[in-house]
């Protein structure tokens, strides 16, 4: 038998409780022993749930508990879950967390201590929630040379980016809301729409995947809170989607790591991914490419892959498990001035003259098919590099908007 507590009762915590609970006897025998969950942790109380009879206020009492081998962190945010992980990883006890912004802020250090005291810190669910991205590229993707790895790694703006598809008119905040109530989304959803939640999990996974920690404070990060109706209008019209893509890749260059709304045609593997799921599409050298999809957000999903993280540390009980995330140097991030690409770009009607001189379109999208758009325009770029692009926007003067084809 081995012991564990859970730090934190909130959506994830819960959901790792019930997980435990619900799955029981398959989790005892995959784990080879019985895990038992001694002690939650949680400020509040949850009166008549089962949870009380093992409900503590005190985080000290697991601390001091030789018995708890195991320990989950969902708690989320930096403080107090830092000190707490660390103190635990100390303690010769093992971690497992979703607690994504600890671990792209913190995840070297904390799996220095791990590998100090013999344990091992665990974070399966940091990135793409319920889906095993991070267990792949440590274990099951270790014959090859990762040269690029694309994901939709946001469960909310992506549940968001696809109700404003299908349902056109919905209202971004009523949206959000729903995402909120279905436990998607960030305390702050700044974190979700201004895509530093995904910039954070791009740069924990491109650190696994090459080796050196990519500070996620590196990373091209655009959210999508200026994506509005008319711009998805003109997508759909295109027979593209609009998609919060993140991406780490080794070029000619250097390694590029960035998050930006893309358009994404009916042919790429990233297409058809909507609502709440994430995907990550990875390219090896030797495998050439695979797709990842599961859902991304969400108590139980989030919860599988904690526990997946609970089963492994079990199984891993005086071992250390392998982890591509090793060395201490920073990796230097390329910037992305020189990608070339083609854009979507919308102006008002006045202006065509302007644009035919500064951009040189092949021609101007019909706006009558996007609807009653009377005032403004659309075209389509040549391919630009991002610094010619912003040059030319720069020249150009008010652009309505402008969406990168990925
Ligand atoms: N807010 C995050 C998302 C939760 O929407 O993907 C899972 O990390």
């Amino acid at each position: 038998m081995i012991k564990a507590a859970i730090l934190g009762f909130g959506t994830v915590g819960s959901g790792v409780y019930n997980v435990l609970k619900s799955n029981n006897r398959l989790v005892n025998e995959r784990a080879g022993q019985e895990i038992e969950v001694k002690y939650v942790l949680d400020l509040r109380d949850f009166p008549g749930d089962p949870v009380e009879s093992v409900l503590t206020h005190d985080f000290e009492d697991i601390i001091n508990d030789p018995e708890v081998k195991i320990v989950v962190e969902v708690m989320g945010g930096i403080n107090p879950a830092f000190d707490f992980t660390k103190r635990c990883l100390e303690e010769g006890k093992n971690v497992c967390t979703s607690n994504k912004e600890l671990v792209a802020e913190h995840g070297l250090e904390l799996m220095s201590i791990a590998r100090e005291n013999d344990v091992n810190y665990f974070f399966e669910a940091s990135c793409g929630g319920g889906i095993p991205i991070i267990r792949a590229l440590n274990d099951c993707l270790t014959a090859d040379d990762i040269d690029r790895i694309t994901g939709i790694l946001n469960g909310t703006t992506n549940f968001i980016l696809t109700e404003m598809t299908e349902k056109p008119g919905v209202s971004f905040g009523k949206v959000l809301k729903q995402a909120q109530a279905n436990g998607y989304a960030e305390r702050d959803p700044s974190a979700d729409v201004d895509a530093f939640d995904p910039a954070r999990k791009i740069a924990i996974l491109a650190s696994i995947v090459f080796g050196s920690s990519v500070d996620y404070k590196d990373v091209y990060t655009e959210g999508i809170r200026q994506i509005t109706a008319e711009d998805i209008r003109y997508s759909t019209t295109l027979g593209y989607a609009i998609k919060l893509l993140a991406e780490a890749s080794r070029t000619e260059d250097g390694i590029r790591v960035y998050v930006a709304p893309f358009l994404v045609d009916p042919s790429h593997p990233l297409y058809p991914i909507n609502g709440v799921m994430n995907a990550v599409y990875v390219h090896g050298n030797m495998l050439g490419d695979a797709v990842f999809t599961g859902a991304g957000a969400g108590s139980l999903p989030t919860a599988s892959a904690v526990v997946a993280d609970v089963i492994d540390a079990a199984r891993h009980d005086g071992k250390r498990a392998y982890c591509g995330w090793k060395h201490d140097e920073k990796l230097a991030i390329t910037s992305i001035d020189g990608v070339r690409r083609k854009y979507l770009v919308r102006i008002s009607t006045e202006d065509e003259a302007k644009a035919n001189k500064v951009f040189s379109p092949d021609g101007f999208l019909d706006t009558i098919s996007v609807g009653e758009l009377e005032d403004e325009i659309a075209f389509i770029t040549p391919e630009l590099s991002e610094s010619e692009f912003e040059a030319k926007a720069k020249e150009f003067g008010k652009v309505i908007s402008r969406i990168r084809f990925y």
